[in-house]
């Protein structure tokens, strides 16, 4: 997918996520977590952390698109700092209630200089974001040399993807459901594409590979066994079948 956005478009994409957000952000933690223990999305944040874990331990952190704060509490506890930003003052609101660190501001305009952190990272959030690229290029111009990116793209070829592509658009309030936000899916070769220059692509991950359907998790032994499957091979060469694919680039120490 490629970006034409005229500015005026954009305002009005930017202005219709937000208010998507806000009203989602009542019920964004209703199964998360810890409000339902062992369930997909604490898999899915489980996944994640572990992953920003990898690259940002007692660094510098930026997490873009932070929400209401879930991931970035969980990676503030082995950093050296953590700060995030959001679209949304309703998933924010939240954010802050944590204490967290956090500013209202778009992916596409950072509010940093050149090289302030080791690692900034996004998850489910450059799904909902025209601009992919310069949302990236903002991510790598924050990062300092040797640091990383990284970043987390919906994939198409994946049970997820199918399963966005035949079932019903979720309810994420009384009045709006997931058809009311611009999301886009990106193969992962066409992710690995929208790196910015003077970054390399370091490492992947695959993020519900296996499992069908969320709900799958719940069947007794059925779901452990999804569980562990999921852990196991997230960093396989299976990975590539995540419904969330993250990838990892490396801003260059040259130039
Ligand atoms: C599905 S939530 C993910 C929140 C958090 N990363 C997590 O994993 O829990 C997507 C978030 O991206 C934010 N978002 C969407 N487009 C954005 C943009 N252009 N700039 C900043 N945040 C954006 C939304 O406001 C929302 O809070």
């Amino acid at each position: 997918m490629t970006d034409s956005a005229s500015p005026g478009r954009d305002d009005e994409h930017i202005h219709a996520t937000r208010a998507y957000y806000d009203d989602f952000s009542d019920r964004y933690e209703a199964r998360r977590g810890g409000n339902d223990p062992g369930g997909y999305h604490d898999l899915v944040d489980d996944l994640e952390v572990d992953f920003v874990r990898r690259f940002g331990l007692g660094g510098d952190l930026l997490e873009v698109g932070c929400g209401t704060g879930l991931l970035l509490q969980r990676t503030a506890a082995f950093a050296k700092s953590a700060k995030g930003v959001d679209l949304s003052p309703g998933m924010l609101a939240r954010a802050k209630e944590r204490g967290l660190d956090v500013a209202e501001a778009s992916a596409t305009e950072l509010p940093f200089p050149d090289e302030t952190f080791d690692v900034a990272y996004s998850f489910k959030v450059l799904a909902h974001v025209r601009e992919i690229e310069r949302a990236l290029a903002e991510m790598g111009r924050v990062v300092r040399k040797g640091g990383f990116l990284i970043a987390e793209f919906y994939n198409p070829s994946s049970f997820r993807g199918l399963a966005k592509r035949l079932g019903p658009p979720g309810e994420i309030s009384a009045s709006k459901d997931e058809s009311h936000v611009f999301t886009r899916f990106d193969s992962p070769d066409q992710a690995r594409a929208y790196a910015p220059p003077g970054t390399r692509f370091v490492a992947a991950r695959g993020v519900r590979i296996v499992t069908p359907v969320a709900a799958a998790l719940r069947i007794p032994f059925v779901g452990a066994a999804l569980r562990r499957a999921e852990w196991l091979l997230c960093d396989s060469p299976l990975r590539r079948f995540g419904g969330f694919w993250i990838g990892a680039f490396r801003k260059e120490n040259t130039g």
